[in-house]
């Protein structure tokens, strides 16, 4: 697959509802798996800012009927994105309510997290607030992760990326950047990945 190929948002957007996906950002995480090894059968996965639920439906095949994924966002997951192993909570991961939810039926083996702020167009701003979530994400990482378990988190580059790898290296046995190819060029998003929680 070429990078160019992921310029062309139509036909990935098209590729991804074809294969039963709400939303293209699912060939994002293909990558990262395939790289890392993050998602596992028959475990316990925590998606925050799960919404429209491609990552969701990639984690629900991962598993196979296995499992469980708890999915967290502010706003709904796609229609037709359910299964008898999916909970879905619909909420601010800001709010301690839904982190104490999110916990109800116990610790996770991964967190994966695409969240991101809504987007004003002023970088400095935009990166702040990626930030933000990025820090909250290491939370939840650090305080629902079994021993073992990975992490993935978005972030806007610039972001402190380095401050928070240097974070992730006290957490877990290994942890670095990584920019899919599906990341579409002009994007500045990239992604952080923790492997193996101390
Ligand atoms: C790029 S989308 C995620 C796409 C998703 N991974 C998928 O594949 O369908 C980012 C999501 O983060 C969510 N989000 C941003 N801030 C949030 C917050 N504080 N609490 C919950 N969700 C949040 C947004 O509502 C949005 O749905």
């Amino acid at each position: 697959m070429s990078a160019n190929s992921y310029e062309k948002p139509d036909f990935w957007s098209r590729k991804a509802f074809s294969e039963g996906y709400p939303a293209r950002s699912v060939y994002k995480l293909k990558e990262i798996d395939e790289k890392f090894g993050m998602l596992k059968k028959n475990s316990r996965i925590l998606d925050l800012g799960a919404a429209p639920g491609s990552w969701t439906v990639f984690s629900l095949r991962t598993l196979n009927g296995t499992g469980h994924v708890t999915s967290i966002d502010l706003k709904p997951l796609a229609k037709d994105v359910k299964a008898d192993n999916l909970t879905f909570i619909q909420g601010d991961l800001y709010d301690e309510e839904v982190r104490s939810q999110a916990l109800e039926g116990g610790y996770y083996d991964a967190v994966i997290c695409d969240a991101a702020p809504p987007t004003t167009g002023n970088r400095v701003i935009d990166t702040a607030r990626s930030s933000g979530l990025v820090e909250l994400a290491i939370f939840y990482a650090q305080t629902m992760l079994v021993q073992g378990g990975n992490f993935v988190v978005k972030i806007f580059q610039g972001g402190d990326q380095q401050k928070y790898l240097k974070q992730m290296r006290e957490i877990f046995e290994s942890a670095r950047g990584f920019k899919p190819e599906a990341c579409r060029n002009e994007s500045f998003e990239t992604y952080l990945v923790g492997l193996n929680k101390k």
